[in-house]
């Protein structure tokens, strides 16, 4: 199974974490402007090293089930992201990503997003991919509409949250619907 993967897309690279990108990382889910909208609270800096370990630890695993890779600008190895596809099922993926507050709006993770899912269904032989975003992410529901994804349906009480449960909107994208 591949390791280390890097892939490029128009604005940004998609690559493996390292324990160098800590500060980094801690900028994004340290963040609540950012955790708000994800399935888990803000991170200190421990669980920002634990979560960097682990993702390490998941990607060497035979045969590799998560993809959760850092975003970087192309002329920049700062990380300023993630984008993330667990594998699960069938030739099944869910799709997940967060892009740190001071770069939203550049188009990054609609990048991001567009890049992993083709290489999901082109390098990993996918043939679904889902995204359940949660009902008021209008940044994140604009991303999966524009890359061609299908509403699906809500999720009831889908994600513990902030202290309380939130449904999610269920988005998906198969394979032979994917422009490449
Ligand atoms: C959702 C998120 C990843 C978007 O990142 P981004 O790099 O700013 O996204 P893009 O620049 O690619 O913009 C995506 C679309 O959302 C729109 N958008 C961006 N910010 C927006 C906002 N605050 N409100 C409404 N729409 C917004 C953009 O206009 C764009 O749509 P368009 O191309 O049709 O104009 C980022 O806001 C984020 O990290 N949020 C917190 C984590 C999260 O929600 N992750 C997704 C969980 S499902």
């Amino acid at each position: 199974m591949p390791f280390p993967i890097r892939v490029t897309g128009s604005t940004v690279v998609l690559r493996e974490f390292s324990m160098q990108d800590v500060d980094d990382v801690l900028g994004i889910i340290g963040d609540d402007k950012v955790t708000t909208w994800l399935s888990f609270d803000s991170r200190d800096r421990d669980q920002a090293v634990a979560m960097i370990e682990g993702t390490l630890e998941r990607a060497r695993q035979e045969p590799r089930t998560e993809f959760y890779l850092g975003v970087t600008k192309r002329d920049d190895d700062h990380v300023i992201g993630f984008a993330r596809i667990g594998l699960s099922g069938v030739q099944a993926g869910k799709l997940g990503y967060a892009i740190a507050a001071k770069e939203w709006g550049r188009g990054y993770a609609t990048d991001a997003a567009r890049t992993l899912v083709t290489y999901a269904f082109k390098e990993l032989g996918l043939h679904r991919i889902t995204a359940a975003i949660g009902p008021d992410n209008t940044a994140s529901i604009a991303i999966a509409q524009q890359l061609g994804f299908t509403r699906e349906g809500t999720l009831r009480d889908h994600v513990f949250t902030n202290g309380q449960w939130r449904d999610s909107v269920l988005f998906s994208a198969l394979a032979h619907e994917w422009s490449w």
